[in-house]
């Protein structure tokens, strides 16, 4: 059998996340800094054959899901081809993409022939003129377009929304109204501090408190579903809607205890948690004519320095990090 990627607190580690590009096609201010970001240059990041070397490495030590992400997943050229070739790692069976959905439209039927298990789109606002001012782009039909387009081709989509006091608190029963007729996965987000973001503390709001303006609207219609074991968020429905929601509460309510991730930054970094600016770099190993078996260890021994979990709403915004934008989610 595999010998699986463990930390020093126990946790099995079976789910990969790769950053494909740090560039974006939007700049919202939670994830994009204000002045944009200075990224690696291109030779720095990762090609498709060294993606499928690491991520064959990573197979053979139990990962069996492949996230894909950015910046926007999409703008990476030939991204279909990618998909393909790390569907064909033995022991890879789940690849999704997280993305902002304004140019996936046009890349859907291909990047489903590919091998695509799933999608999950970032949509803050129901309401055309927040999105904007949000983005910065003029894309809300696009994006809604692209919604119910992956709803169509895959049965199901998840939606991501980061809630934000002042910006988007009221429209939670909105996106909630919205899981009615279509089977969407709503996930309400914590809002996180990273580089260079405009988090501050009275723009946050706890998941508690999201799910009581739920309440005002839906009392107990609400009913709170089972989690799968590794689930970033908390899953409930409205009794007859078609769709679910549920809170990813990083911050009030962290899940690392039965934390499954790790993390590869488009510049080859392995990242073992969200928070933490620990990185060591794999790419380079296999640059400098490492072999497999001396990645492997580079990722033992980052994993076994992995924290027990990240600090909240204490410490977090006072950390450095990278910005979103080069980290992915
Ligand atoms: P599924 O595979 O569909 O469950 O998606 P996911 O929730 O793992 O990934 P997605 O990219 O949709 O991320 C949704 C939110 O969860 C983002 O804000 C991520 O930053 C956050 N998130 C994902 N993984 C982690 C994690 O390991 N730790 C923390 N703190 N947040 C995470
Ligand atoms: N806090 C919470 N979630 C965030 N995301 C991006 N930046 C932040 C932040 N500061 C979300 C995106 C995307 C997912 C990968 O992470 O909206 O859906
Ligand atoms: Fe895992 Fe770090 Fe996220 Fe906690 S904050 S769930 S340890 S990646």
């Amino acid at each position: 059998g595999k010998i699986p990627l463990v930390d020093s607190f126990a946790r099995v580690h079976n789910y990969l996340r790769i950053s494909l590009t740090e560039t974006c096609n939007f700049s919202c201010s939670y994830c994009m800094p204000a002045g944009g970001v200075d990224g690696h240059s291109k030779s720095d990041l990762m090609t498709n054959e060294e993606i499928i070397v690491l991520a064959r490495v990573f197979a053979r030590r139990g990962i069996n899901k492949i996230r894909l992400t950015g910046g926007e997943p999409t703008l990476r050229k030939d991204l279909h081809k990618l998909i393909a070739e790390l569907k064909k790692i033995d022991g890879i069976d789940d690849i999704g993409i997280t993305t902002n959905g304004l140019i996936l439209g046009r890349q859907l039927d291909q990047l489903k022939a590919a091998g695509l298990d799933k999608i999950n789109i970032s949509l803050d606002t129901l309401i055309p003129r927040r999105f904007e001012q949000m983005t910065k782009v003029f894309g809300f039909e696009k994006v809604f377009k692209a919604i119910d387009a992956t709803e169509a081709a895959y049965g199901r989509v998840k939606v991501n929304v980061v809630v934000i006091r002042g910006f988007n608190t009221d429209e939670l029963t909105s996106f909630v109204h919205a899981t009615k007729n279509r089977n969407w996965d709503v996930r309400f987000i914590e809002f996180m501090p990273f580089g260079g973001n405009d988090f501050k503390d009275d723009k946050f709001v706890g998941y508690s408190e999201q799910l009581e303006i739920i309440r005002k609207d839906f009392g107990n219609q609400i009913v709170r579903l089972q989690d799968s074991p590794n689930d970033t968020s908390k899953a409930y429905k409205i009794i007859g809607h078609r769709g679910q929601f549920g809170f990813i509460s990083s911050m009030s309510d962290n899940f690392c205890s039965t934390c499954n991730r790790v993390r590869l930054t488009a510049n080859g970094n392995l990242k073992v948690c969200l928070h933490s600016n620990a990185e060591v770099s794999l790419v380079d190993a296999l640059r400098r004519g490492g072999t497999e078996r001396n990645v492997e260890e580079i990722i033992e021994k980052a994993l076994w320095k992995k924290k027990a979990e990240h600090a909240g709403l204490e410490m977090l915004p006072h950390m450095e990090n990278r910005p979103m934008v080069l980290i992915g989610g």
